[in-house]
């Protein structure tokens, strides 16, 4: 998404500036070609010399800096630049933007593009409750700008508040986000989507239990994919291990009876549930409510194993309200012709089936390779990509395939 972009980070001064550099960072590890502009005060924060070494670029720190007589340097930025991103945003410059005051570099090129605008504001607490500053936001709402909202937590003041510039992977991540949605649309708006992801974890007793290789990367990613495309997401998660994505509510349970009983509950107001989970065929009978201590006997331990209820199955049946149910079919071998029995044994509108027998497409890897089997006998193969990537292709596919109406 950000190869070969123009992203220009604008830096204003506050006690924040420091994170712009991190956040600079994560843009050209992402493959944008990035530029600074940065203002008087920003430049007592943290020298210009740090952004030009980190973007390998000339950093813009003084509108009448006009060396190159064929251009005026801060139209010229303004032009060329694909998103704008102003990190830390301190009162004065929100105040300023809000007003379309250009005095000074950055405030000149952010009122001369036309690119979208990103604005992380951080101040102290009261200054980001004062009513100037709320007509201000306000304003730039209005006017069609992002604001990345303040996080609560200690300030530089040494207390807490409101007003903290959240972290810069949190910055990069929301703008990633809304670009992602620029991008794709909102196809999903107005819909409501139920994914389960992770191994659930079957108990043998409090410390041990039984469970699976899956990491719930894919459960994650489309979650994140149906959240960008403007689903209302809910995810049903057996692992605390991930990054819950940028508006997606969670709910954590451990075993699969626990995951059924949350299903069931958000069923019915659900549009479209995909179970994504790896869910223990199995529980154990006889679970000890105590540490099960060695057995030094010739028989050793036995394990009663009792069946789990078929969460998908349990949803392909029931379905009243003209619910979409999609499954996962994860497989070593036979893959499609698998798949293609548990869509027809779980009565699914589509099973998405991937071969988990290589490590560089399986359970845990970064990457997948899928191919979605519909009820009408369609067979859709997407290519092999990015988890991320992945995700959005496929729910492009359900749309396109009128799976999902
Ligand atoms: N599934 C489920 N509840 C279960 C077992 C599986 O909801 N108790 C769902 C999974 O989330 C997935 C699909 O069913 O979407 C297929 O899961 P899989 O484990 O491959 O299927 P099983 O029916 O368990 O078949 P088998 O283990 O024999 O391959």
């Amino acid at each position: 998404m950000w190869k070969g972009k123009n992203v220009t980070v604008f830096v204003t001064g506050g006690i924040a500036a420091f994170k712009a550099a991190t956040l600079v960072r994560l843009f050209v590890k992402a493959g944008a070609n990035v530029e600074v502009a940065m203002t008087k005060s920003a430049c007592e924060f943290i020298t210009p010399l740090t952004f030009q070494v980190l973007t390998k670029n000339k950093v813009h720190t003084d509108t009448f800096d006009e060396d190159e007589a064929d251009r005026v340097q801060h139209i010229h930025l303004a032009d060329k630049t694909d998103v704008a991103v102003v990190v830390p945003a301190t009162a004065n410059t929100i105040a300023k933007l809000a007003n379309g005051i250009a005095d000074n570099f950055v405030t000149s090129t952010l009122l001369a593009t036309t690119a979208p605008i990103y604005v992380a504001p951080a101040m102290n607490e009261h200054m980001w409750e004062n009513p100037a500053t709320v007509r201000n936001v306000v304003q730039l709402k209005a006017d069609g700008k992002v604001i990345i909202e303040p996080a609560t937590g200690f300030l530089a003041e040494g207390y807490n508040g409101k007003g903290r510039l959240p972290e810069p992977e949190e910055i990069f991540e929301q703008v990633t986000f809304f670009e992602s949605r620029r991008l794709y649309g909102s196809p999903l708006k107005g819909k409501s989507v139920l994914i389960t992801a992770g191994g659930t974890k079957e108990r043998i007793d409090p410390v041990r239990y039984i469970s699976n290789d899956s990491s719930g990367k894919m459960g994650y990613a489309l979650a994140k994919a149906a959240s960008i495309l403007g689903a209302e997401v809910q995810l049903v998660s057996t692992t605390k291990q991930l990054k819950v994505p940028f508006g997606v509510n969670v709910t954590y349970v451990e075993s699969a009876r626990e995951m059924e009983e949350v299903v069931t509950a958000q069923f019915p107001t659900t549009d479209v549930a995909v179970m994504v989970a790896a869910v223990s065929d199995y529980y154990v009978a006889n679970r000890s409510d105590q540490k099960i201590k060695k057995q030094h006997n010739e028989s050793g331990l036995k394990l009663e194993l009792a069946e789990n209820p078929d969460i998908l199955k349990g949803l392909g049946h029931s379905k009243k309200e003209g619910q979409v149910v999609i499954g996962f079919a994860a497989e070593t071998e036979r893959v499609l012709e698998y798949a293609a029995a548990k869509l027809e044994k779980k009565k699914a509108d589509a099973i998405i089936a991937n071969d988990v027998s290589s490590s560089k497409i399986g359970f845990n890897a970064d990457n997948h390779q899928v191919t979605i089997l519909t009820k009408d006998g369609k067979q859709l193969p997407l290519p092999e990509n990015s988890k991320d990537e992945l995700a959005l292709e496929i729910w492009k596919s359900l749309l396109d395939a009128n799976i999902i109406q």
